[in-house]
């Protein structure tokens, strides 16, 4: 059985009992706390900052996932490696100096990534792959939970995957947007080893059983 991680994504949780929430994720067996920070710039929407990454840490042991949807991604790398966060991972067309800011998180202490909109080629990151730890492929368009999987990202995973596969590097493929008990499967089989959930994990009235059942519908069909 190939790794299945699972990120719930705390832009679903309810912010007033975050460490309730986050507690309620480990518990079902999340690998991963996604955080979804938004500038009102790269997306319309505005979401958190360093405080909630240093909060959400005091919450968990698990390794925070930062997904920067913002522009100038780097202005955020020292405070958000200050507050905890475990991955950095922004949108290349965000800045100029990608390579940079890769080097940078590591130099950090943090893993880095890339994330890719639906309509970015992959080609935005197949000179950045020995720097890389992590590739971001949004199955969605970035700004809002709770939207419907993008069908045609299930071939961009593929093709992620065999580029992953020909760098020859442990670098993880992580989907997100509009993953679900439906969708998980498709996107597990196409190459994904780390998944994103909102909506079908703090969205639901149990999110811990909501997380077991994700793994096992990839268990189930492996
Ligand atoms: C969307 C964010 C996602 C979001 C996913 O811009 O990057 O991480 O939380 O939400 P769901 O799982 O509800 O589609
Ligand atoms: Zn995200």
């Amino acid at each position: 059985m190939p790794v299945v991680r699972l990120a719930p994504s705390l832009l679903a949780a309810d912010l007033g009992r975050l460490a309730e929430e986050i507690a309620r994720a480990e518990a079902g067996g999340a690998d991963l706390i996604h955080v979804d920070v938004m500038d009102g710039r790269y997306v319309p929407n505005l979401t958190f900052g360093a405080g909630l990454i240093a909060a959400a840490r005091k919450a968990t042991q698990l390794p925070l996932d930062v997904h920067l949807m913002v522009e100038e991604p780097e202005r955020y790398l020292e405070p958000f490696a200050a507050a905890g966060a475990a991955i950095f991972t922004f949108h290349p067309d965000a800045t100029r100096h990608v390579q940079r800011h890769l080097t940078r998180a590591h130099e950090l202490g943090m893993r880095a990534g890339l994330a890719l909109n639906p309509a970015s080629p992959l080609d935005w990151v197949e000179d950045a792959l020995d720097d890389l730890d992590l590739l971001l492929l949004m199955t969605v368009n970035p700004g809002f939970g709770g939207q419907r999987y993008i069908p045609a990202s299930t071939a961009k995973i593929r093709r992620a995957r065999q580029l992953v596969a020909q760098s020859g590097r442990d670098i993880w493929i992580e989907v997100d947007g509009g993953i679900t008990p439906e969708t998980i499967a498709t996107a597990f089989h196409a190459g994904a080893d780390t998944f994103v959930a909102g909506s079908a994990v703090f969205g639901t009235a149990d999110p811990a059983a909501s997380l077991r059942a994700l793994r096992q519908r990839c268990a189930a069909t492996a």
